[in-house]
């Protein structure tokens, strides 16, 4: 199933997402092969579940296409993921998002994440990821935590975006997948 992705504007994007509980009525194995199904709909290399209008802590992320040398085969579950350690050299990468189309902008983060998870099997697991694959679960767990990467820019950078994201809450922006809008005028 298909799910609308939310856009830019809508509270459910803005706030710290709830654990899910393991025995809870929230089937992750459904959920997750949905959330894959909106993602690759949207060709997008990541999708959180609050981006689908669940505030619950949970993202998938399929980064093969990004760099086939390096990811492949890299497409994870994410379910109540916690990053212990984030090191490394900060580094910027243009990074953008389903829920703000039309918008890529350079963020600043460090290159190396250490994190624990559950998968949808709800096997544990603790993984170190680096560069690419480490920035794409950086950018997901920020959508779990209610920050999106606008929130990183600097004032001067977010305050020239202003208009164009206030345009895009409003649904007026080019968009080729489905999405919901937050201040859609009728
Ligand atoms: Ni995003």
């Amino acid at each position: 199933m298909i799910y609308p992705i939310y856009a830019y504007g809508y509270p459910v994007l803005k706030r710290r997402a709830a654990d899910i509980e393991k025995d809870g009525d929230i089937d992750v194995k459904q959920l997750a092969e949905d959330m894959f199904e909106t993602m690759y709909a949207a060709s997008g290399v990541g999708l959180a579940a609050p981006q689908i209008g669940k505030s619950i802590r949970m993202f998938v992320v399929d980064a093969d296409a990004m760099d086939p040398e390096n990811l492949k085969g890299f497409k994870k579950v994410f379910i109540n993921p916690e990053i212990l350690e984030e090191d490394g050299e900060e580094w910027a990468f243009e990074e953008g998002c389903l829920s703000i189309p039309k918008i890529r902008e350079e963020v600043e983060r460090p290159e190396r994440i250490k994190i624990k998870y559950f998968d949808e099997n709800w096997e544990e697991h603790t993984d170190v990821f680096e560069g690419v694959a480490a920035r794409v679960i950086q950018h997901e767990y920020d959508h779990i935590e209610g920050v999106l990467f606008t929130d990183h820019l600097s004032g001067f950078k977010r305050r020239l975006l202003k208009g164009k994201l206030t345009s895009i809450s409003k649904g007026k922006v080019e968009h080729d997948y489905k999405m919901k809008f937050p201040n859609l005028k009728k």
